[in-house]
């Protein structure tokens, strides 16, 4: 057991993963807040501290970094701080990037003003891709496939993935498994992929809702096919996760002993999936795994990572 974990760890090591899709920046603003504003009835925050963390495909490339796989991310930034913000905290994450800056865009951000440990605002700014960047992006990406091998596509439906059936088909024309997390309510855009990960409001905006599990078997069984997918994983929040392929379906409980934070789990999942994947694991191990390094990052506050040393303790102890 031991041993076999040893030599899991070294293949995770040589594991190549790519991630493409739309980056973003989570920013945080801490302060006190002590008065109402003269100028209109909202609280004044003081800022005393300020958080920035990768969010999006970003989160996704530093799960599978964390895991110790060796991990690039293709993607697109505005020419601003907060792109250049994002870059070093890739770097400091051992994240290798090709993030294009494009003058036109500002970077997805999305800032939270957090005063008396209360979420008092969200501003969003973002804008979409221009088609001349996410073309040349095309080319890089062809040029990252080469020392891949797992893709990883992470769509949070800001238009960095305008391309993405190009990217799929160019991924497996190469033989290698192209997983996708979706966003939106047009699926045709994923076919052919080895793996897509919707969550269960996800899958409820292509499919419908269902009321039974052997309703959402067959509906989960009929977008697949329907799709070409090798297969599909519904993530399920406290329910698990639940993996279907042609004539099978695998069902994973939830293993979560404490949950105190379960934004960017699915990035976890995804994330974990491809690195097992990257070393060697078949389909239903990964899918195992992932769902231990979810159970393991809900425990964690904020959208965290999972180390090695979590997932497989043996080794720890050695
Ligand atoms: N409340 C919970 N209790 C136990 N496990 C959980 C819980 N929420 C999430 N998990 C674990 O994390 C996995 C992914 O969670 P979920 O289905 O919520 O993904 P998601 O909605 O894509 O997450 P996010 O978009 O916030 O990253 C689940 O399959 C499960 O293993
Ligand atoms: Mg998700």
């Amino acid at each position: 057991m031991i041993k076999s974990e040893k030599i899991k760890s070294a293949a995770i090591r040589r594991g190549r993963v790519l991630v493409v899709g739309d980056v973003m920046l989570d920013r945080y603003w801490f302060g006190d807040v002590s008065r109402i504003s003269p100028e209109a009835p909202v609280p004044i925050v003081k800022v005393d501290r300020i958080e920035d963390r990768p969010g999006g495909a970003a989160n996704v490339a530093r799960n599978a970094a964390a895991l110790g796989a060796k991990t690039s991310l293709l993607s697109v930034v505005g020419r601003d701080e907060p792109g250049r913000s994002l870059q070093q905290l890739l770097r400091r994450e051992k994240v290798a990037t090709s993030l294009h800056a494009d003058a036109t865009i500002s970077t997805t951000v999305k800032l939270r003003v957090i005063g008396r440990q209360q979420q008092l605002l969200r501003a969003d700014f973002e804008t979409v891709p221009s088609h001349e960047v996410l073309a040349s992006k095309l080319k890089d990406y062809q040029r990252l496939l080469k020392t891949a091998d797992v893709v990883i596509l992470s769509d949070y439906g800001k238009g960095g993935l305008a391309h993405i059936a190009k990217m799929i088909a160019l991924a497996r024309k190469r033989g290698i498994p192209v997983l996708v997390d979706p966003k939106g309510e047009d699926y045709s855009r994923y076919r052919g992929a080895t793996l897509v990960t919707p969550n269960r409001a996800e899958l409820r905006a292509v499919t419908g809702s269902w009321t039974s599990e052997t309703m959402l078997n067959s509906k989960a069984q009929a977008l697949r096919q329907r799709l070409g997918l090798g297969a599909l994983l519904v993530t399920r929040s406290e329910e698990g996760m639940t993996l279907y392929r042609r004539g099978s379906r695998l069902h994973v409980p939830a293993q979560a002993r404490e949950v105190y934070d379960v934004s960017g789990a699915g990035d976890t999942v995804i994330a974990t999936i491809a690195v097992m994947l990257a070393a060697g694991e078949d389909m239903e191990s990964a899918v195992r795994i992932a769902n231990r390094a979810a159970s393991i990052v809900v425990g964690k506050f904020g959208t965290a990572v999972v180390y090695p040393e979590e997932l497989f303790p043996a080794q720890a102890k050695e």
